[in-house]
């Protein structure tokens, strides 16, 4: 089923940057358990958030050439490019305003938003991140539990041009009920463009490994869904 999806554009495996991986060695057995899934390319995106992780381009750039030194030595088939998972703040709005996001494909762009508090200014700050040329990706949208009650806020998004980006771990039985339900939700409404693995350890490439068996719904996705993630290969 992955060999569908092909290109995964969501992971946190550029050692030391973020919350994720934490050696070359981790990322690279990561990555051999994408290959075996079926993915060929990977564009790696780790976190910027004010007060958190802030990684600027340059180090981004530089870790990922480290990386890819890393592949062809060890002959890992895999492409690897980067982005960046922005957090929706205003260190994120200053960067779109100099035009100095790290993008992937047709200047898209993968934006998190707060899990818990909707900012109220969300449709605004879309807007203006499309009006500076860019495709605003809305990392797991299955996360964001004030949506839950009001679904026609995915329609909302999904018809202003916003992609919305499946995590495929949300279809598994490691997340609430009610977050896969969501998911599922997404997935029958077909309102998913990108999904991605979001991983950050071993444990999220071996949930990917059981997905297929676990659920129809992965199916579901890549024959239904207008994914274009295989569109970035
Ligand atoms: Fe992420």
């Amino acid at each position: 089923m992955y060999e569908k999806i092909l290109v995964d554009i969501h992971s946190h495996i550029l050692p030391n940057l973020d919350d994720g991986s934490k050696s070359m060695t981790e990322s690279l057995e990561i990555i051999k358990v994408m290959h075996r899934l079926g993915y060929r390319k990977m564009i790696l995106t780790p976190h910027n958030q004010q007060g958190w992780f802030t990684n600027p381009t340059e180090k981004i750039i530089d870790a990922l050439n480290k990386m890819n030194i890393a592949v062809s030595i060890h002959r890992l088939n895999m492409i690897l490019e980067a982005a960046s998972e922005y957090y929706l703040d205003e260190l994120f709005l200053q960067t779109i305003r100099k035009k100095l996001a790290l993008t992937f494909g047709r200047k898209y762009v993968l934006i998190e938003l707060s899990p818990f508090i909707l900012d109220k200014f969300l449709f605004q700050h879309l807007d203006e991140i499309m009006q500076h040329g860019y495709v605003p990706v809305l990392a797991h949208p299955e996360r964001y539990i004030y949506f839950y009650q009001q679904k026609e806020k995915y329609h909302q998004l999904h018809e202003m041009g916003v992609k919305l980006q499946l995590n495929l771990v949300a279809l598994s039985n490691e997340v609430s009920k009610e977050m896969r339900c969501i998911a599922e939700y997404l997935i029958d409404q077909q309102l998913v463009s990108f999904c991605g693995s979001d991983t950050h350890s071993m444990k999220n490439s071996k949930i990917l490994e059981n997905l297929p068996n676990e659920t129809s719904y992965l199916e579901k996705l890549v024959t239904t869904n207008p994914l274009l993630n295989s569109t970035l290969y």
